[in-house]
């Protein structure tokens, strides 16, 4: 089931470019990933030939820009094996999703004194909507630890998931690419009475996803990060919680009726969708979908992680105890994101030398600044790998890191 990556480069028109006189060496698609001509294609051909506002025209265009919207939630709703695409509401990216569920879910259900159980290892979009709720209304926030080899400790979990209302979870830590336990916190949180929250970002773009597997009561994930465009991104939620819960943002197509005494929101999934959508970019989305699912979220899974297994040896030998690699040694624990401290060089300086090989990381806090803090390190570099990533690329990496070593030698 190898992948051919000098194909799948081809079908990418931003590996034609040129950085810095070198070949361009992408390893930043855990920030955001390139995009493939079929996702282009598919919303220039949307733009070209059918774009009207959805919902709204009963002419030709409108219908067929509904049509394409829909079909895009349709499309969605199979890849993540929904049980139905009522429950499949596109937001303008996981981190509009995840506020979503804290702000209606969370405003109708939690009060002073409940609690939350999140996890150390959170990126910023599933940790400050729960900290904005902790200040606004007392709501108690529980954290799991980081323990050995960068794996959730989960040692003290029947006492911190005691009680609690909710348990929100990062599928693949987008620092250290810890591959959390989703299907053993589903059946401990709802063992509690508690409903459970995924932050599939980092998961879905890279393993196959099944929400009713993950035994999820929502998931959120995001567009630009699995070869789709900005701008789009989903929540998928049990109908009965969506149903049961308030309105988020409100106005266009969220409502039903309008009174000046009042107002009737929609049905779901249009209820929690407000004023005009991002249409292109959904249609993009199922395109992304189309191109991930001929390639195989099997065969993804299976390169990343002999690809991570590669890099992680290819790096350790080279460079030895100069490198420190933050996140799980096993690469079937882990998706292909590598964050590293070298030693005496600063991750921001790292990132530029290796640009000017053409190599693209990036340095920083990766929006996980309480993880950062409890590694003890401001920044770290981030190399992570995908679908059109191989173990030249890697090289490159090795060399890049071999040449700021010396450069930043002292
Ligand atoms: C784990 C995780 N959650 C949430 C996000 C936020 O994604 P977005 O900016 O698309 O909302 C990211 C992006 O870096 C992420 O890696």
């Amino acid at each position: 089931m190898a992948l051919d990556v000098a194909t799948i480069k081809k079908d990418f028109p931003i590996f034609e470019r040129v950085v810095n006189g070198h070949r361009l060496v992408y390893l930043d698609s855990a920030s955001s990933s390139q995009k493939p001509r079929a996702v282009l294609d598919a919303m220039d051909h949307l733009y070209e030939t059918s774009y009207a506002n959805t919902h709204r025209g009963v002419y030709v265009l409108g219908q067929e820009s509904t049509a394409l919207y829909e079909g895009a939630r349709e499309r969605v709703a199979r890849f993540i094996n929904a049980p139905s695409s009522r429950e499949v509401l596109f937001a303008k990216n996981v981190t509009e999703a995840i506020n979503l569920v804290a702000y209606s879910w969370g405003r109708a259900n939690l009060s002073e004194g409940d609690a939350v159980l999140l996890t150390e290892m959170e990126h910023h979009a599933n940790l400050v909507p729960w900290l904005v709720l902790r200040e606004e209304r007392g709501v108690e926030l529980r954290f799991l630890p980081v323990g050995d080899d960068y794996q959730l400790d989960l040692s003290d979990l029947d006492r911190l998931i005691d009680g609690v209302k909710l348990v929100g979870v990062v599928g693949i830590s987008n620092v250290l690419g810890t591959l959390n336990p989703l299907r053993q916190l589903a059946d401990a949180a709802h063992a509690a009475g508690a409903v459970f929250l995924v932050d599939g970002a980092q998961y879905t773009p890279h393993i196959a996803t099944d929400v009713a597997e993950l035994g999820c009561d929502f998931y959120g994930f995001t567009g630009h990060k699995m070869l789709g465009p900005t701008g789009i991104g989903v929540l998928w939620g049990r109908e009965e919680l969506l149903d049961a819960m308030p309105a988020f943002l409100t106005g266009g197509e969220m409502i039903r009726d309008v009174r000046l005494d009042g107002w009737t929101p929609n049905e779901l999934p249009w209820k929690f969708e407000a004023g005009t959508q991002p249409i292109a970019e959904a249609v993009g989305l199922a395109a992304a979908i189309d191109y991930l699912e001929a390639v195989g979220m099997e065969a993804i899974r299976e390169h990343e992680v002999s690809l991570t297994a590669y890099a992680l040896r290819a790096l350790t030998e080279r460079h030895g105890d100069k490198l420190t690699i933050f996140g799980p040694s096993e690469p079937a624990a882990r998706g292909g994101v590598l964050s590293f401290a070298y030693d005496g060089v600063h991750p921001h300086d790292v990132s530029q030398v290796l640009d000017e090989a053409g190599v693209c990381v990036r340095a920083g806090h990766h929006c996980a600044k309480p993880l950062m803090r409890s590694l003890g390190v401001n920044a770290s570099a981030r190399a992570s790998l995908y679908v059109y990533n191989d173990a030249d690329d890697v090289t490159a990496l090795g060399d890049g890191l071999a040449y700021a070593a010396d450069f930043f030698a002292f």
